[in-house]
């Protein structure tokens, strides 16, 4: 059993929750508890600036890098100069969303460890290291693929001016929109190493509620691959063109969708296979489409059958373009191999979770997190709290007050041990 450093500790629950309601008013979508960030739009910059204050308020250093990552580091008054030269252990995640994103997914973990360096500090508690807290970019790649952006270039998994020069699905710039947001900032990418990281983040499937578990302990990431298919066929006349003679685009694009979700069938769990977003042009009730575009989203626990699933897909491209006779080319938005947490911090979150009195299960993230890039440079593990009917990239997500406020202090005392590490 781990022994707690302050067994007496708690944050702050109300600061907690009402941080998260402030930050999700902005970008709030009307009728519902849920927000709309996009990375680098106006609702994301105001999301920032926010928590930018919140953060220099607390009397963080706060540092913002070519991407536009931010870092709060904390290092309490009195601490020692060699202590304070120390790497720090970090925790944070992101403050984007998706269109139609929840108020949770992200911000929890940032605005917990903010919550859990300001109930520290309150409570006069001096860690051995530096703590730090950040927000890292575009985690959602929903606008600018690929997802957790902000920390592969963090980490130095992706060059800083490639990430810049990325084009949005509405043609913006990764590089314009930081300049036009005022986050193009000049702190050194890659960043600052940690001594280790840990995320706090809701689950955003159904396991935990399902099992009535309080604390989920994150053994792993799985592999993500996502790729955008274009398909060319040619615009003709609804009435008039007799099926034989048709290259229709929008009839090849739902050939694609239907074989998805017959491949993670075929394939079975954890296989799992989505077709996001569809465009058709030009979108119109008496005209053939000419050309579609489409998102396939395949994700796996294990990468030997992530690429047969993508080996399956390309295979059907090929035999829908022959049999259509449409043109179709593909582009890799994202591809991720699946991620495992450092045994020993993971042991360290399971432990912590039941000394405070939480119920625990180990299980794989089938979201992709920050923290899976952060685990290639220092020992990374994660924190999941339930989710509500298993929902989230929906307004509805939502997470019980109690979950919350467990899953703070899970995170304030792992991050306190790891400061004796
Ligand atoms: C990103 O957060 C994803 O898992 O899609
Ligand atoms: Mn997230
Ligand atoms: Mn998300």
């Amino acid at each position: 059993m781990t022994e707690l450093t302050h067994p007496e500790f708690r944050i702050d629950g109300d600061r907690l929750i009402d941080r998260l309601a402030a930050l999700a008013e902005i970008g709030a979508i009307v009728d519902t508890a849920g927000s709309s960030r996009l990375a680098f739009t106006d609702a994301d910059k105001e999301g920032r600036d926010l928590v930018m204050t919140w953060m220099t308020d607390l009397g963080l250093d706060v540092t913002i890098d070519g991407i536009g990552n931010t870092v709060g580091l904390w290092r309490p008054d009195g601490m020692d100069e060699t202590a304070a030269r120390s790497a720090p252990v970090m925790t944070g995640s992101h403050i984007d969303t998706v269109r139609t994103g929840g108020r949770y997914d992200g911000n929890l973990g940032v605005l917990a460890g903010l919550e859990v360096i300001e109930s520290l500090a309150t409570a006069g508690i001096r860690p051995d290291r530096p703590l730090a807290v950040a927000f890292f970019s575009n985690e959602e790649g929903a606008r600018f693929p690929p997802d957790m952006m902000g920390s592969l270039v963090y980490v130095g998994g992706m060059g800083l001016e490639d990430a810049q020069a990325i084009t949005g699905i509405d043609g913006a710039v990764v590089g314009e929109e930081l300049d036009r947001i005022g986050y193009r900032g000049s702190a050194p990418c890659p960043g600052l190493v940690p001594h280790a990281f840990v995320e706090l983040h809701i689950e955003q499937g159904p396991v935990l509620e399902e099992q009535e578990i309080q604390i989920g302990v994150v053994e792993s990431v799985q592999g993500i691959s996502w790729t955008e298919v274009t398909i060319d066929g040619q615009s003709n006349h609804a009435g008039t063109t007799p099926m034989r003679l048709r290259h229709d685009a929008g009839y090849a694009a739902a050939r694609i969708a239907t074989f998805a979700r017959q491949l993670a069938a075929d394939l079975g769990p954890p296989q799992v296979a989505t077709v996001g977003a569809i465009d058709l042009h030009p979108n119109l009730v008496n005209v053939v489409a000419a050309r579609a575009t489409l998102t396939v989203d395949l994700r796996n626990t294990d990468d030997q059958i992530l690429q047969d699933a993508e080996a399956r897909l390309m295979a059907e491209l090929d035999a829908v373009a022959r049999a259509e006779g449409v043109e179709i080319t593909t582009r890799s938005l994202a591809r991720f191999e699946p991620v495992s947490f450092d045994p020993t911090v993971v042991d360290l979150v399971e432990h912590t979770a039941k000394a405070l009195g939480s119920t625990t299960l180990r299980l794989p993230s089938g979201a992709g997190h920050d923290a899976q890039m952060l685990a290639r440079v220092c020992p990374t593990a994660m924190i999941f709290t339930p989710s509500r009917d298993g929902i989230s990239h929906n307004p509805a997500e939502h997470t019980d007050r109690q979950d919350l406020v467990a899953g703070a202090n899970v995170l304030a005392h792992v991050m306190m041990a790891l400061t004796k590490t």
